[in-house]
Formats: structure tokens, sequence, C-alpha cells
């Protein structure tokens, strides 16, 4: 099984010594795999008395006096703690201690706590502002400033096309308040709001660098939608801004030569609105994107790229930061965790969940244009219900028009009270939150079919984040396939348990445990072939995961 690989630079006869590091020590390879925070020695298995690898201590040479008890080195791995992952840049940038950041999840799922949880951990975490009135997202945001004071964090920015007033607002919200970072997603075009929360307050540095305070972390799953990211904001949108008096015309000037974002978080296949995208073909694509796209920027500009979708288990983050990315974003993992702003109930089912238990279902907000969302398909009915509307609404003119047992079913099973009811409520919502819309729908009667049904898919989403026992069959829960590769990774561990579930510690074993089986990697491409097993690789408790870094756990 092991061996020395003939071609090694050790294989000329080097040994491994404690020295004068007392803090060296022997121990077997998972163990001094996993203490990421020291360099781990994978030593000649023939050696007799003692464990076959080592932390810390140091080589000597075959020329050297040395204890010839000393065991031979097959291969070393350097040190990959957690802070190290990723790239240096997107840490500074952002002052944060890892790599690794908890997506925006709408209607506040990544909630205030979620939020805070993450940020006092070091890691950044995104309020998930979608779907929220914006009085609602100013009261978070304040109280998040009070709580967190100078600990990074961001909100979500998302992209609402017939709603720009909406995005007017929070984008206000947001400048008056002085929030820092936005995670901008379902953007296919910079829109003008976007674009002026990129561009406030842009000024030239004393040392003749443009200097933009607001960072945007751009959310995308196309390579030329993220082209539109990594270029300087649209020349367009920045005359209407410089004529409207949002900046003035040195401003303009000045963000023109900037990216758009500097981050670029490429979104493979998802929980919620998703591509479907293969992760392993989108990263390459967004790293050759990005080293094109720099050669356009001043040196010392610096483009960084991230992944998202299906990081939910200690390989897919060892993968992602194998191939180059500068960071990875976690999702469908937080929804299940004690701090989200979903309900014990849906923790529960997420919990259960393998990774086939996900399915496409249509999209509350771009119902009409047939978009789906990936959702949970286990232990509810909602995706199954949700695509019969669809098909009703593509084959029907109205809901007079509906054969009489869909009728039947739409009011029994599906609204549980009279079309007419039902279309009291939808006209109050939308007189308050979109009337152009309603007005609309009043006029067209396949429009009108179209909110009514709306009115059920909105409400799913709710009737899961508050766990109303009634609807349990209707919850709409967005949700990945690494929601099942998560329980495979965390079962017969502490972690199994929804109750234990804490965002920030599934979120620093992802990393340490990523960080061995990167060092696995090296010690394999010196020719020694342990593997790290399910066992080695369970989550641990905060404390006893220190240890573990540290080598200290014996
Ligand atoms: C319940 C849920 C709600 C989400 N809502 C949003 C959202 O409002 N805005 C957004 O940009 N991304 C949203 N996402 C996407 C996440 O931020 C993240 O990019 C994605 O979940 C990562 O993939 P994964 O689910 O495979 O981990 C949502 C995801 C989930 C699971």
């Amino acid at each position: 099984m092991q061996g020395t690989n003939d071609r090694s630079p050790w294989a000329a006869g080097w040994t491994w010594s404690a020295g004068a590091d007392s803090t060296a020590r022997r121990m077997d390879p998972p163990a001094a795999l996993l203490a990421t925070r020291k360099w781990a020695w994978a030593l000649d298995p023939e050696t007799p008395g003692a464990m076959p690898a080592a932390v810390g201590g140091t080589p000597v040479p075959p020329d050297h006096p040395h204890d010839p008890s000393m065991p031979r080195i097959l291969a070393v791995a350097p040190p990959a703690p957690p802070e190290s992952l990723g790239s240096a840049a997107f840490r500074t940038v952002h002052g944060v201690r890892f790599g690794l950041y908890a997506g925006s999840m709408a209607h506040g799922i990544a909630s205030e706590r979620l939020v805070e949880a993450m940020g006092r951990a070091g890691f950044l975490g995104f309020y998930g502002s979608a779907g929220e009135p914006p009085d609602r997202i100013e009261t978070v945001l304040i109280r998040l400033k009070e709580s967190l004071r100078d600990i990074p964090f961001g909100f979500n920015l998302i992209n609402s096309p017939g709603a720009s007033a909406w995005e007017e607002a929070v984008v206000d919200i947001y400048l008056r308040h002085g929030l820092r970072l936005v995670e901008a997603s379902a953007y296919i075009q910079p829109t003008p709001a976007l674009v002026r929360y990129r561009v406030s307050g842009i000024y030239r540095g004393p040392d003749g660098r443009v200097i933009a305070p607001n960072r945007i972390i751009a959310k995308v799953s196309r390579v030329e939608i993220a082209a539109r990211f990594f270029a300087p904001p649209p020349e367009k949108i920045l005359r209407k801004l410089v004529e409207s008096g949002a900046i003035s015309p040195e401003q303009a000037e000045l963000a023109a030569h900037i990216p758009l974002a500097e981050d670029l978080t490429a979104e493979a296949d998802s929980g919620g609105h998703t591509d479907h995208r293969a992760a392993l073909a989108l990263l390459p694509a967004m790293l050759v994107l990005r080293d094109r796209a720099l050669t356009s920027f001043p040196n010392g500009t610096s483009l960084r790229v991230g992944l998202a979708g299906g990081i939910a288990t200690p390989h897919a983050v060892a993968a992602a930061f194998a191939m180059g990315a500068d960071y990875v974003v976690t999702g469908s993992v937080n929804q299940a965790c004690i701090e989200s702003g979903s309900s014990d109930s849906v923790r529960a089912m997420l919990a259960d969940a393998t990774q086939t238990d996900v399915a496409r279902a249509p999209a509350a907000d771009m119902f009409e244009m047939g978009v789906t969302v990936q959702v949970l398909k286990k232990g509810t009915r909602f995706a199954e219900r949700a695509a019969k509307l669809f098909d009703l609404y593509k084959s029907h003119n109205s809901v007079e028009d509906l054969p009489e047992k869909d009728r039947e079913w739409l009011e029994t099973v599906i609204f549980r009270k009279p079309v007419a009811a039902v279309w009291e409520e939808t006209r109050e919502f939308f007189n308050r939150r979109d009337p152009a819309t309603l007005a609309k729908a009043e006029q067209d009667p396949k429009r009108k079919m179209a909110l009514l049904f709306r009115w059920y898919l909105g409400l799913s989403s709710h009737w899961a984040n508050r766990g109303e026992p009634d609807r349990k069959e209707d919850y709409q829960i967005w949700c990945g396939p690494g929601m099942g590769a998560f329980n495979d990774w965390t079962r017969g561990s502490f972690m199994e348990s929804p109750e234990r579930r804490e965002a920030a510690l599934v979120a620093l074993n992802l990393l340490a445990m990523a960080g061995a089986l990167l060092r696995q990697a090296a010690w394999r491409g010196q020719g020694v072939s342990w593997s790290l097993r399910q066992e080695d690789l369970r989550p641990r408790e905060k404390q006893v995961l220190e240890m573990l870094l540290n080598g200290t756990n014996e």
C-alpha cells in the first residue's frame, strides 16, 4: 500500500526528527492529516515502535548525522488550517477570517441570527432580504449594525424585474445606513439601482487609486452574465445617474476604471433559483473569464471567483479550492441550521433528505414565464401540486374555463376556500405591493388566474417558514442536492440531529476537514496513498476540533 515513490525527493533517505520542536509528535496518519495547523509527515511504516506519521519536527538530510532508529520520510504536507483556504485577497478585502460565506436566503431564512452567528465566528453572512418589505429590511439592518459593530456582514440585493421601485428603495436604505457589501443576484443586466449602489461615494485616493467603498459580490451561473460584472458599470447607466444628480461627472469618470464587482460567485446546481449548472464545468469557465477580464484593469486590481451550489461536504470544499476557487458559498445547509429563519419542522424534513429528494417546481415570482426553483420533494407534495397548477395555467385561459374536477381540486386541496375569497386576498396584497400588476390582471382573465395560483406559490413558503402544521403537505422548501450529501457526511455524528446544527460550526468543520483532504492529496502526489475515511472526517464539536487542528487531541 505505502511505499517511497522513486522520484520523490525523499527517496534518498531523509529521516524525521522532533528536533527542537517540543510540540512535534508521532501519530497515526489520519490524525496527522487533520492537524492542519502543522506540517504533516508520512513516515516509513516499517520503522518499528511508533506511529507512521508525525506533525511538526524537522527533516534530516541523508548526509547529516542522524539517529538510525528514526523513521524515513515518505511524504510531507504543508499546513492547511481553515483560515488559510482560498485567496488571501478575499479575506483581506472583506475583513474576514475565512474564505467561506453563507449566501442570502429569501424572506429572512438567512436570518439576523444566522448573519450574527456567522459574523461573530469570522465568516461573512448575507441577510435574506428578497421578498421582505423595505421597512423590515431597514429595521434588521439597523439592528445588525448595532449588534455586530465592526464585524463585517452583507445583505442581498436581488434583481426585481417589474419591481424596480422596491430595488431602488432597498438601495436607498443600504446607502443611508452605510452598508458596504451586498450579494447581488438574479441580474441579467446591471440595473441603475445596482450601479448606483456600487459607485456612490467613489473617489480617488491620495495614491491615485480609485476607491469604491461599496462592494458587490455578484452571484451568477452564466459566463456571459458574469462578464458584465467583471467590467466597468455601463456608460449609459452612469450617464443617467449623472443626469439625475445621484453621482457627479467626476465620479462617473472614475467608475469607468473599476469593475462592477470584484467578486463573482459561480452558482452551480443549488437550492432555489438555479440553472442546474455542473460545478466542474462552470468554475473553470469563470476562472478563465476572470483571468481575461483582469487584463483590462489597472495593475493591482484583484478579481476573485467563488463557488456555490452543492458546497455541503468537506470533499466539495476541497475540490473547489483545489480547482482554484477564491472562496466557497453555502446555502441549503444553512437553512437546516438552528439559526435559520425557517421552522423546526422544515429543519427536521431537511435532515431526512437524500440527494435525490429534490425536484423542480414553478417559481412564484416568475410563474408565468415557466421559471422553476429547486425544492425538497420528500415529505411535501408542493412540487407535484405546483406543477399541476402550471399545467392548468398553460392549457386554460381563465379559472372559469377549468374543468369542474380541477376547479374543485383548486378550491378544496389548494385554496381550501372559494376562488372568490382568494381573489379578495390577492387583490388586497397587490394593491399594497404592486398595483400595476393588479390592474393588468383585472383586465385579463389569464393573468388573473396566474395571480390566483401565485397566492398558493407565495404562501407555501410562508407555511414552511412558520411551520404551519396544517399545511405540511404544501411546504415549499428550497433545497439543493447538497443537502443529502451533508446528511450523509454528518450521519452518526452529533450533527446528525437538526438541533445540533450550528451554522458557524458547520462551516468551520467543512473547512477543517477540507484542509485535511487537500493534505491527503499532497501526500498522494508523493506516492503515499493514505485515505481519510468517513469516520476520520466526521464533524467535531468546537473544542475537539481546535485540538484536532493543533494535533493536541490525544
Ligand atoms: C432556502 C433558500 C433560499 C434562498 N434564497 C436566496 C435569495 O433570496 N437570494 C439569493 O441570492 N440566493 C438565494 N438562495 C441561494 C443561496 O444563497 C446559495 O447561493 C445557494 O443555496 C447555494 O447552493 P446550495 O443550496 O447547493 O448550497 C437561496 C437558497 C436557499 C436554499
